[in-house]
């Protein structure tokens, strides 16, 4: 890993549908960083395991397959959600199914699993900079980051936006199975024993329930002149 000084890390952690996707690849965008959507990574790591037949109780078998996946997420402005690419296949849409997010909320609680893919997100920290959005980016993954976020909004807030969202990629949902969903991976990704979503030590804490993405941006590039205390522009 290269040192955070040269070059910095911003992680962005919260629970599901607070922004942080948005929030990460606006930041990345705005300031020509690289972006690493790490929830797509394990939502990738679901995708794996559904075609390969692998099993939750099989989970150390996903090893293999994860430590040579070449995994790239690109950053997308607000509105859209980030390119999501494996071994140069374009599985954007496959992932983003409610079926592989509770998937992958499962396989995330297998240390096995969160062990492979700690090496891969690691090879994300390059040149000029990161912006990494997730749950334990800032408490496990880049523990030394410049700045660390934490985002929140309420559980309805959330639930709502996930609801606009899917409609407007023209699914038929249902507002209620929504909430439920984001509530039961709530539970999971807080309670699990590896690597659970908490505030990381030194974290900025923004809810976002009533305020706009170019309102959490203004504040998150205020507080992060202050912490590169440089000259240049950002
Ligand atoms: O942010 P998301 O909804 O795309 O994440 C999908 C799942 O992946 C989520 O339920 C928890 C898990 N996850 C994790 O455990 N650690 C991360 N750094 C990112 C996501």
């Amino acid at each position: 890993m290269q040192s955070d000084d040269e070059y910095p890390v911003i992680t962005i952690d919260g629970p599901a549908g607070s922004g942080k996707g948005t929030i990460g690849q606006a930041l990345a965008i705005r300031l020509g960083w690289n972006f690493l959507d790490s929830g797509a990574l394990y939502r990738a790591c679901a995708y794996v395991a559904e075609r390969n037949s692998i099993s939750l109780t099989q989970a150390s078998e996903m090893e293999a397959h994860l430590r040579d996946m070449d995994f790239t997420s690109i950053p997308a402005p607000p509105g859209s959600e980030a390119k999501v690419l494996l071994n140069g296949e374009d599985i954007s849409e496959q992932i983003r199914t409610p079926q592989i997010a509770q998937l992958a909320s499962k396989f995330a609680a297998k240390q096995s699993v969160r062990d492979a893919l700690l090496y891969v997100q690691r090879e994300y920290h390059r040149c000029p900079g990161l912006v990494a959005d997730g749950r334990d980016m800032g408490s496990v993954v880049f523990p030394d980051g410049k700045l660390k976020i934490f985002l929140s909004a309420s559980l309805k807030t959330r639930a709502q936006r996930k609801y606009i969202q899917l409609k407007n990629q023209g699914n038929c949902v249902n507002f209620d199975a929504i909430y439920e969903n984001i509530a039961s991976r709530d539970r999971r990704d807080s309670g699990r024993k590896h690597s659970p979503l908490i505030m990381p030590q030194g974290a900025m804490e923004i809810d976002s329930s009533d305020l706009s993405v170019d309102g959490v941006l203004y504040l998150i590039l205020e507080k992060l002149k202050s912490v590169l205390n440089e000259e240049r522009p950002i």
